[in-house]
């Protein structure tokens, strides 16, 4: 692909002319952006919610809908990048919240809703016998990874080239200078023969294997059930503590991914929408690994966290987690989603474009290529500037999502909602599809 293709030229000029339609209809946006640059780097304080030219700045949620600064309504099809999976302002987590607020939200001493909320944790997923709470999916993971060297004494950390698993554990594209200083091996997602090569000369040494059973913030990208199984072998022969990071798939079946291929890890790290959309984290897994964290065991670790148990987050937690979001509504919500991916992508195969909707069950990632996607390295070939003008075309017409191509859905979206997005792909397919020559 060169830019000097005849598409190419034609898709710059048209995603100049969107993002000039797009400075013109959102002039609050931009003066509340400019503002913001005053005190926070850059106006931002979330990376991965900063997008060219300048963000919109939400103003209001209820249900499944959104409304920005300039008055624009959206459907929302971000839902927090999952977090969001009860729509804005639940009933029953606003009761759940009401009663830490009527009560009081943070003790400074054990509640009554903590052990309630893990025990249904530990009921739901599994492969947690016993769980302890954080106030991030990032803290999570520091905390399992931190774990899994302290308990092995082994020192390398298995992640793969795409993986996200916080703030200081980035492995997209270059990676990041800031991430937290522990030995990593960084192997390619669903490539065993490849990863089992990399590990070879480090396998006495290795401590754990930090994996998402989907790649998420790199596209929905799902492992392949051999890989993940293989991983499982591949952690017992090394005496390597197998960590699934579920933050963001334990939403795709009851009990997570792990449940629904039946493959089980050593350890699991929650979050999202677990924590009944709070801030929220959270680790579990063996009792014989998680006793480590009991206070009792003189010689065991130390965890505390002034938040780890806060009423506002532990109630929130449990009504979302038992009232709301039960193993029946998992059901329902992913098999509503692979209905809606099903739909998306016919629309898009109909005009034969070369672009295609991945993910499993309530999580979409978008990709601007036809093929097999199995890895980071294979989303990284779709095309840029079209997932840029689909951003534009779809948010100028009413669908929120992110830009970098992901959707996840929550129980708040109905019918009607996905109508509206497949409506809004429909036109994109349409209008767009002369700019897709550059792909055949
Ligand atoms: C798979 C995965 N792990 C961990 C995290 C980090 O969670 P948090 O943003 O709560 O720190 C994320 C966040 O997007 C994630 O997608």
């Amino acid at each position: 692909m060169t830019t000097a293709h005849p598409a190419n030229i034609d898709i710059e000029a048209a995603l100049a002319e969107a993002q000039e339609q797009y400075r013109a209809r959102n002039p609050k946006s931009l003066a509340q952006y400019e503002a913001a640059c005053a005190a926070l780097p850059g106006g931002n304080t979330r990376s991965a919610i900063y997008a060219e030219p300048f963000p919109l700045t939400m103003v209001k949620g209820e249900g499944a809908h959104l409304w920005d600064a300039d008055g624009h309504e959206y459907a929302d099809f971000l839902s927090e990048f999952t977090a969001g999976l009860f729509g804005h302002s639940h009933p029953v987590i606003r009761k759940a919240i009401d009663a830490a607020l009527d009560g009081g939200i943070n003790f400074g001493a054990h509640g009554m809703a903590e052990a309630k909320f893990a025990a249904a944790i530990c009921d739901r997923f599994p492969s947690v016998e016993l769980v302890r709470f954080t106030n991030s999916g990032t803290e999570a993971n520091l905390m399992a990874v931190s774990a899994a060297i302290g308990i092995t004494k082994k020192k390398k950390i298995l992640v793969f080239h795409g993986g996200y698993h916080g703030g200081v554990f980035y492995f997209r594209g270059k990676g990041s200078p800031i991430n937290a200083p522990f030995d990593y091996l960084i192997g390619t997602y669903n490539d065993i023969e490849g990863t089992r090569a990399l590990v070879a000369p480090h396998r006495h040494d290795l401590a754990a294997i930090l994996v998402e059973p989907m790649l998420g913030g790199s596209g929905c990208i799902p492992a392949e059930p051999t890989f993940l199984a293989e991983l499982r072998a591949l952690s017992r022969d090394c005496g390597a503590i197998l960590i699934f990071d579920e933050v963001m798939t334990s939403r795709l079946a009851p009990g997570g991914l792990q449940q629904h291929w039946a493959i089980y890890p050593d350890m699991t790290t929650l979050g999202k929408y677990v924590g009944g959309g709070m801030s929220f984290g959270a680790f579990g897994g063996r009792a014989d690994l998680m006793e480590w964290f009991d206070p009792r065991n003189k010689n065991g670790f130390q965890h505390a966290g002034t938040f780890n148990n806060i009423v506002l987050t532990m109630n929130a937690g449990l009504a979302g987690l038992t009232e709301i979001y039960t193993p029946e509504a998992a059901r329902r919500l992913n098999e509503w989603g692979e209905k809606l991916r099903e739909r998306l992508n016919a629309a898009v195969r109909k005009k034969g474009l070369a672009m295609q909707f991945t993910g499993l069950g309530s999580m979409i990632g978008v990709h601007m290529r036809g093929g097999t996607i199995a890895n980071a390295a294979d989303a990284a070939q779709g095309h840029a500037g079209l997932l840029e003008l689909f951003y534009f075309d779809l948010t100028a017409r009413g669908i929120w999502f992110a830009k970098r191509g992901m959707m996840s859905l929550s129980i708040a979206l109905d019918d009607n909602d996905a109508d509206q997005l497949v409506g809004a792909v429909e036109d994109f397919a349409e209008t767009r599809a002369p700019l897709f020559e550059v792909m055949q």
